[in-house]
């Protein structure tokens, strides 16, 4: 969901006006109510934006985006990731663009707002529900705030502790969505859909056992195959790799403490001494056995790509040195900023390599979806940029060419902060950066948002929508081509 950033010498709890690790960390206005993510609190419809630039006559369809928007004061310590999902979307129709938001209308919140407080503890502060919360919600609420993805024609809000919300594209909320009762217990917020069978694969981990499965939908969207995958202790996930062949799993070493979640204390730590293994399943196989790789302990919130290269399956992603603390601990955060790496597992050989490619520090990889699961050329990082009054933020992205070792940088300017860019597909290309990416740019200054559009070829800035007012940083997005 979200990269921990700060470096060993300065911990990111140091850093001023709005850490990026999850936590406020500061004695003053929780920077994750305040600034770039402080909440909106008001739902907007507003047509003909205006717009700098000209939109690419290729570019229809709508781009929403997910991200955590508390409606109400938080019951507790407040963490970035229990915020109530909120998308935000751009429209793009004959080269005019219309803005909406809504919140994921959740059960949890519906009964948050009759109540008028807040019910549900979050990761930094758990606490369990009144017994009548429970009965009608469950224990937690399932925000559905970390991404929206789209796979034979229903759309998902997700939040990988919890069953995938359908939601449509007018941002209306539709309901928790089980695949037909298929589905048991929750879903990655990172499927992977297969570009060539259609399939989504995704995952679900569970704090108990069985603590994780893998499930694949057809490209129909029916749940066809579900498998239980052994781990020796239950640890948090958040990504993991899908190529043409290969499931790639990560079990990395931040592992869940559910007595102590329910005491109110930090749920997840970083237990190197629990190992750290990267496994890998043939998607013509699933249920034959995990063939798992052990490894020096690492985190990764976000994979890039994964894809087959003879007897290798090979994975890009955006790695650190270990999970920060940002679920409650008082300990100081010592996560190293991510960067690219790219973990090559021959399963012939036995072995696995691990290459750093890049030395700038960046998270949110995307590569163009159309080509996901095979060798792409292409993937795009945002970068998090030190700046000059010493905070860290993401304030452009990086177009790698991972063939030619090489990369270029689009700056979106002073004062901007942003996050992920999606890629759009040009549907006239033939190339596979022909497209544009979109992401919303917040200028701190003028306390406004963007949407920017960048082509994604000449890594040049095409059009600028100016929305309505300013949206609050988010996850993860997606642009979701009129069909
Ligand atoms: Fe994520």
């Amino acid at each position: 969901m979200f990269p921990a950033m700060g470096t060993k010498d300065e911990p990111v709890a140091a850093v001023r006006g709005g850490s990026l690790d999850g936590t406020a960390g500061s004695a003053t206005a929780d920077p994750f109510l305040s600034g770039a993510w402080e909440p909106v609190h008001d739902e907007l419809d507003v047509d003909d934006l205006p717009v700098t630039g000209r939109i690419p006559d290729g570019l229809a369809g709508t781009y929403v985006r997910n991200g955590p928007n508390p409606a109400l004061a938080p019951a507790g310590r407040y963490h970035l990731f229990d915020g109530d999902g909120m998308l935000h979307a751009v429209r793009i129709e004959e080269g005019r663009a219309r803005y909406r938001n809504r919140w994921v209308a959740s059960a949890g919140l519906a009964a948050e707002r009759r109540a008028g407080r807040a019910l549900f503890g979050g990761l930094a502060e758990y606490r369990m529900p009144d017994p009548e919360v429970v009965a009608e919600v469950g224990p937690l609420k399932n925000t559905a705030n970390t991404h929206v993805v789209r796979h034979a024609g229903r759309v998902f809000a997700l939040l990988e502790a919890a069953p995938p919300t359908e939601v449509d594209l007018d941002l209306n909320t539709l309901g928790e969505y089980d695949f037909d009762g298929a589905l048991v217990g929750p879903m990655t917020a990172h499927p992977k859909i297969d570009p060539v069978t259609g399939e989504m694969v995704l995952f679900g981990y569970n704090p108990f056992p069985p603590y994780l499965r893998v499930h694949v939908a057809d490209a129909a969207g029916r749940l066809v195959r579900s498998v239980e995958v052994d781990l020796p202790a239950p640890v948090m996930m958040h990504d993991f790799a899908v190529s043409s062949r290969h499931v790639v799993l990560f079990d990395l070493p931040a592992v869940f403490d559910l007595p102590a979640m329910l005491r109110g204390d930090p749920g997840i730590r970083w237990e190197p001494g629990n190992g750290c293994r990267i496994g890998v399943l043939e998607r013509a196989d699933l249920g034959a056995p995990v063939r798992w790789f052990e490894m020096e302990p690492f985190w990764m919130f976000h994979v890039l790509n994964a894809y087959d290269d003879g007897d290798a399956v090979v994975v890009e992603g955006c790695r650190t040195d270990r999970l920060n603390t940002a679920f409650g601990g008082d300990e100081p955060v010592r996560a190293r900023p991510p960067v690219l790496h790219r973990w090559r597992v021959d399963l012939a050989a036995g072995t696995v390599t691990d290459e750093q490619i890049d030395d700038r520090p960046g998270d949110f990889p995307r590569v163009n979806d159309d080509l996901a699961g095979a060798d792409t050329r292409y993937g795009y990082v945002a970068r998090a940029n030190r700046r000059a009054d010493d905070e860290v933020v993401f304030d452009g992205f990086v177009k790698y060419d991972l063939h030619a070792g090489t990369a270029a940088v689009h700056d979106y300017g002073p004062g901007a902060v942003a996050g992920e860019v999606a890629f759009a597909p040009d549907p006239a290309g033939r190339s596979e950066d022909s497209g544009w990416l979109l992401g919303y740019v917040y200028d701190r200054a003028e306390a406004r948002s963007d949407l920017v559009v960048v082509d994604a070829a000449t890594m040049a800035e095409v059009a600028r929508v100016h929305l309505p007012r300013r949206v609050p940083l988010g996850f993860h997005g997606n642009w979701f081509a009129a069909s």
